[in-house]
């Protein structure tokens, strides 16, 4: 299984508070047969993308020491920023890095206005937008075809499996199901940021997901699409299916 999404790499946002703390979020993923992990640290402003892929060379060595058998890829969990027109596509943290994916976060209680024109200036430099989490998002709890405008624009989507597993309360559960069974979510990713409440916990999530949508299907989040993704492979997927909210009759 493959993880795309993670605070595992040490001192640089509020994921892994230090080393000892990532070895052994290394360790657990190891234990689950997780065996290759995104580093996607957050980041709001233009980030030092050099610094990341080198920290990620660090703990990867580190892993290596300590016998844990997990490949990690560097990334970054990029904050929607109009900022991010203005970047050259080398400056932008793809998987790996010159790659052709990227992770990229919305705020959760509303979507700025500038956010096509984002997604347009990452396709105009030859990168997929990754959306993080969108079933997290007021606007798409509100109505879940917001994500499937998204997909419609050329975007995919990870799903935090946290929220399928109602850790997010019951709404972000039942909007992650909607878009669960009319295919808008290409991704599942921990967002593990500890070893405690937000761990790496990509195989209760598979398991959970493997309920609603099969095994086969579930497979593909964890397993094909992600593959694809560190490979800048293109990604053929289903197409997303419009949710149609269940009408209320009155009666008086
Ligand atoms: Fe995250």
């Amino acid at each position: 299984m493959i993880d795309l999404h993670t605070h595992i790499l040490p001192y640089v946002d509020d994921g892994a508070a230090d080393l000892d703390m990532a070895l052994e979020m290394g360790q657990y993923a190891a234990s689950k047969g997780i065996r290759v992990i995104a580093a996607t640290p957050h980041f709001y402003q233009i980030p030092d993308w050099a610094k990341i892929q080198s920290k990620v060379a660090n703990l990867q060595k580190a892993f290596l020491q300590h016998q844990i058998d997990v490949t990690l890829v560097a990334g970054a969990e990029l904050f929607m920023d109009l900022d991010i027109v203005a970047m050259a596509p080398n400056q932008i943290p793809t998987y790996g890095g010159g790659g052709k994916y990227c992770l990229i976060e919305l705020p959760l209680q509303q979507v700025p206005m500038y956010t096509e024109q984002v997604i347009f200036s990452l396709q105009t430099k030859g990168i997929t937008p990754i959306i993080a989490h969108p079933e997290r998002y007021l606007a798409v709890g509100n109505d879940p075809n917001t994500a499937l405008g998204w997909i419609e624009l050329g975007c995919l989507i990870q799903m935090n499996t946290g929220s399928i597993l109602g850790r997010f309360g019951h709404r972000i559960q039942s909007t992650a199901e909607i878009m669960l069974t009319h295919n808008m979510v290409h991704f599942l990713g921990s967002d593990g940021h500890s070893l405690n409440r937000r761990r790496l916990n990509l195989v209760e999530g598979y398991e959970a997901v493997k309920e609603i949508v099969g095994e086969e299907e579930a497979r593909k989040l964890v397993k094909e699409y992600p593959q694809a993704v560190l490979k800048n492979e293109s990604l053929q997927v289903p197409e997303g299916r419009k949710y149609e909210k269940k009408k209320r009759f009155w009666f008086f």
